[in-house]
C-alpha cells in the first residue's frame, strides 16, 4: 500500500482528481494519510474533509523566519512517514532536508511542457499568460520528480494540450486542467503505487513494458 501526504494551496482540483481516481479504480494500492497546505482557506482543505483525510495547515507566514518553517515543515512530514509527497498546486517550496530525506519520493505536477515555462514566477495563471504572450501553438502539463532545483527533477510524463484561437489565460489553464494534470497526477500515482516507474541516473524509467 502506497502512503501518501498531498500538499495543495489551492483550489484542489489536482486532488480531487486523485480521489476521484480512487474511487473508480483508476488509482489502487494507495493511501491518503494527510492533506498538508500553506492556506488555511483553501478549498482542497474542504476537499479532503469531505472525503475524511485529516488536513493540516502549516504557512511560513506562522514562523519567525523561513529556517523555523523547514525544519517544522520537515518534522510534521517525518512524523506523517508517507511512502510519497504529491505536490498539487502546492505553492511553497520544498525544504532542501525533505527534498533530501525523501529523494526521489516527491512528485509535482507543472501546469506547462517543462523546461518550457517553468523555474521561479511561473505557477498557476502566470504560466498560461506567458504561454499566450509568447504565441506558442502547443503547452501541456508535466509530472515530475522534485529535486532540490525548482522544476527541474526527473520527468515522469507530459501530454501535449493545444492553444486555441481566443484563449485566455483562464480558458486555457482550465484546459490543461481538464485535458492533462488531471489526467497525468493520478496516473502517475498509480503507476508509483504498482512498481511500473524507476529512477536511475535522473532519468525515469517505466518498468514492465507499459
Ligand atoms: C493550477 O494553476 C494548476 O494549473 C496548478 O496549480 C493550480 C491550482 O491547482 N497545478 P488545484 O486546483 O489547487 O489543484
Amino acid at each position: 500500500m502506497l502512503r501518501i501526504v498531498v500538499c495543495v494551496s489551492g483550489g484542489g482540483t489536482n486532488l480531487q482528481a486523485i480521489l476521484d481516481a480512487m474511487e473508480s479504480g483508476r488509482i489502487t494500492n494507495t493511501e491518503v494519510l494527510a492533506v498538508i497546505s500553506n492556506n488555511a482557506g483553501a478549498g482542497a482543505l474542504e476537499r479532503a474533509k469531505a472525503h475524511g483525510i485529516q488536513g493540516m495547515v502549516i504557512s511560513p507566514r506562522q514562523y519567525e523566519h523561513r529556517e523555523a518553517f523547514n525544519e517544522a515543515f520537515t518534522e510534521k512530514m517525518c512524523a506523517l512517514a508517507p511512502d510519497l509527497i504529491v505536490l498539487a498546486g502546492f505553492l511553497v517550496r520544498i525544504p532542501p532536508r525533505m527534498v533530501h530525506l525523501f529523494a526521489d519520493r516527491i512528485i509535482n505536477i507543472h501546469p506547462a511542457l517543462i523546461p518550457s515555462f517553468c523555474g521561479a514566477g511561473y505557477y498557476g495563471l502566470k504560466v498560461h499568460e506567458k504561454v499566450l504572450e509568447r504565441g506558442v501553438k502547443v503547452t501541456g502539463a508535466t509530472v515530475h520528480f522534485v529535486n532540490e532545483g525548482m522544476d527541474e527533477g526527473p520527468i515522469i510524463s507530459q501530454k501535449a494540450v493545444g492553444v486555441e484561437e481566443g484563449d485566455t489565460p483562464e480558458i486555457l489553464q482550465r484546459r490543461v486542467m481538464e485535458q492533462a494534470e488531471w489526467v497525468l497526477l493520478p496516473a502517475a500515482v498509480d503507476d508509483i503505487a504498482n512498481g511500473r516507474i524507476a529512477v536511475a541516473e535522473g532519468r525515469v524509467r517505466r518498468l514492465g513494458g507499459s
